[in-house]
């Protein structure tokens, strides 16, 4: 994809170096060639979906578990691929998901829909896998201070927790997912080096995770941002195995993600109604509502397997149930039709 709009961007700016054309092809391409550029985007896009986990994980009011395995199976309805289910963390740390066990024994699986869960360590871990979880995530930071509030480690000292759990995980056959979070910036740290998120992705990538999801934690990242960051990890780690993860506190999520489709990413995390937000990163709001993504991606000609009415009425389910109005723009405005 990157090769079609250098070429394009190259006949419009033959005196830019290469490096200079290929951070910036992506983006001006489409406003010098129109949809012409937009032909390299993936044809399909595997979304996954995180509201029962990063959505309701920031919730002060414990949540009942029927309400939350009933809205994983709505999801499930929607034809969702991957919906993070919940997380095997200390309950002591995130109440909200004391009741894992019960929500994974809970929610009718559908086939082929896959339904990881969180796991800090390796009791998180082996927790998991008793209570029947086929897919496991590791959750690492790019910030220092981050990791700490977060997971009470430093970064090294979360790596080699992960490398237990890849380790268990591998002699079990399950697949691990792998975060990075505060990739575009940390509510404590501030900046973050796009060389310090390509080096933890490199590290988790070489460990076994077999797809690394790139957190914009406290969303405040912008389309440049991404395409800088991208192009530091992409050196790293195969596009292949990358997927974004955008929180939308700054409203600029989809355009973000946009970039991140324009450079070859092909699996999108959000979250149904815009739920989320993480207790230990102040000022995370929800992540990029799924409706919005779907609505984006189907826009675009992208495939996505989901159903947007199911999937608005899963959003419409779980908003009524938390007494809240839905943070998607594409629900919004579906409700004044
Ligand atoms: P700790 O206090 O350092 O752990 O917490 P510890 O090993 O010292 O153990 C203390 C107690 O916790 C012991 O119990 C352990 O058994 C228990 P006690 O003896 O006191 O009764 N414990 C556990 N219990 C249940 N499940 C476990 C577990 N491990 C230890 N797995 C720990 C370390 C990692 C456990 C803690 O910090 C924690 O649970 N943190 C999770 C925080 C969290 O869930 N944050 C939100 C998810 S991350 C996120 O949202 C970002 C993301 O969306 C991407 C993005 O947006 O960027 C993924
Ligand atoms: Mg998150």
């Amino acid at each position: 994809m990157a090769t079609v709009a250098m070429r394009v961007y190259r006949s419009f700016c033959p005196s830019l170096s290469t490096r200079s054309i290929a951070l910036r092809s992506t983006t001006t391409v489409a406003r010098a060639v129109g949809v012409s550029a937009i032909k390299a985007l993936p044809e399909q896009v595997k979304i996954v979906e995180v509201g029962p986990r990063d959505g309701l994980q920031n919730e002060k009011t414990i949540v009942p578990t029927e309400v939350k395995i009933r809205l994983i199976d709505m999801l499930s309805e929607a034809g969702l691929p991957v919906i993070e289910a919940t997380s095997f963390v200390s309950p002591k740390w995130v109440p909200q998901m004391a009741d894992q066990v019960e929500v994974m024994q809970g929610i009718h699986r559908r086939p082929g829909v896959v339904y990881p869960v969180l796991t800090p360590n390796l009791k998180g871990f082996q927790a998991a896998v008793k209570a029947g979880a086929g897919e496991v995530a590791i959750f690492g930071a790019a910030s220092e201070l981050f990791s700490k509030k977060n997971i009470n480690c430093s970064v090294e000292e979360s790596l080699q927790r992960f490398e237990e759990v890849t380790k268990a995980a591998k002699e079990a056959g399950v697949p691990v997912r792998g975060y990075v979070s505060c990739v575009l910036g940390c509510p404590y740290e501030g900046k973050v080096l796009p060389e310090k998120v390509a080096e933890v992705a490199k590290r988790l990538y070489a460990m076994g995770c077999y797809e690394i999801s790139l957190g914009d934690t406290i969303g405040v990242g912008t389309a440049g941002g991404m395409g800088e960051m991208l192009a530091a990890v992409m050196r790293e780690v195969p596009v292949d195995a990358l997927a974004v993860h955008c929180h939308d506190t700054y409203g600029q999520a989809l355009a973000n993600i946009l970039v991140a489709l324009q450079m070859g990413v092909s699996v999108v995390d959000s979250s149904v109604a815009g739920l989320g937000g993480c207790p230990y990163a102040q000022g995370a709001s929800g992540n990029v509502a799924t409706e919005d993504v779907v609505y984006m991606l189907h826009g675009l000609g992208i495939r996505t397997g989901v159903d947007l009415a199911k999937l608005m009425d899963a959003g419409a389910y779980i908003c009524r149930a938390l007494n809240r109005r839905t943070s998607s723009k594409v629900a919004q405005a579906s409700c004044k039709l």
